[in-house]
């Protein structure tokens, strides 16, 4: 069987699934969508959309024209929006839809980790946690902290992080993967106290967790948004390919 695919993207994980698939398969039509927010995105290999599709209806609408078979939601852990977009679409048009989600980071002995469900809340309690913070965000939801003096904040992103913004505030521009020999220098650098992040998973980014681990720094760590009800889960790529195989989406050429 042919057909074509819809892969979500913006992450290591869709780029992967990608690659994984490309050329592997040539009668599979593979596109991988990314929401336009990173200047200069890595690319994954195949056919590549960018932009929004205008709401899960759009998105809908999208999959029915480009006679989709089949999608793959490899979006960011945090990316909850266009998550719960895929869920509604897939649901409105019946097409197939699995979740590609790295599993979160995984606490250890020696962490000092606090949970919090929102950056709002991180933010709450941040105040009475350090004075000097590395904030590993993104650049986006930022404004979430604009209002606390008192705290320096260096903030690491690919790109620029726009207003609102704290009072005192330096932006690291820089990409993962990182190491944790890396971290652990740039955590004393800036003579941080306190860091800040997601529980977004994946190796690229988990040095951070070890340095932090190593210089005995507290951790204000988001949780995840759920993945929308009822929807498929596969923690990486083979996964998604065991999918999509047993949705005979995939047959090697004979
Ligand atoms: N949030 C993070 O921490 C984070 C970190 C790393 C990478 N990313 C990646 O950056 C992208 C945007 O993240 P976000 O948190 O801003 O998403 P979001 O809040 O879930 O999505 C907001 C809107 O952006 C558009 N969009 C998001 N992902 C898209 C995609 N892959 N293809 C086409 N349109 C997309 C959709 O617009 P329409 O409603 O118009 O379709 C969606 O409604 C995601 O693709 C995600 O994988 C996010």
């Amino acid at each position: 069987m042919t057909g074509h695919l819809l892969i979500l993207g913006g992450t290591t994980e869709g780029r992967a699934l990608a690659s994984a698939l490309d050329g592997r398969y040539p009668a599979l039509r593979i596109t991988s969508s990314l929401a336009g927010r990173v200047a200069q995105p890595r690319l994954p290999a195949g056919e590549v959309r960018i932009g929004g599709f205008g709401g899960p209806d759009g998105l809908a609408a999208w999959l029915r024209a480009e006679g989709v078979d089949a999608v793959v939601d490899a979006t960011h852990p945090f990316a909850a929006g266009i998550s719960h977009n895929a869920a509604l679409a897939a649901a409105a048009t019946g097409v197939p839809l699995l979740v590609l989600r790295r599993p979160g980071f995984t606490r250890v002995d020696g962490d000092r980790w606090l949970p919090v469900p929102s950056l709002a809340a991180a933010a709450e309690l941040l105040p009475r946690r350090g004075e000097r913070v590395l904030l590993t965000i993104g650049r986006q939801g930022i404004g979430a902290f604009a209002h606390l003096d008192g705290v320096h904040f260096i903030s690491r992103s690919i790109d620029p992080p726009e207003p609102p913004l704290p009072p005192s505030f330096e932006v690291l521009l820089d990409r993962g993967p990182f190491t944790v020999h890396g971290e652990e220098a740039l955590l004393r650098k800036h003579d941080i106290d306190v860091l800040v992040t997601k529980d977004s998973g994946g190796a690229a980014t988990a040095p951070k967790l070890t340095a932090a681990r190593g210089l005995r720094l507290p951790v204000i760590i988001v949780e995840r948004p759920p993945v929308p009800e009822g929807v498929p889960v596969a923690p990486d790529v083979p996964g998604a390919v065991r999918w999509l195989e047993q949705l005979e989406l995939l047959e090697l050429p004979g």
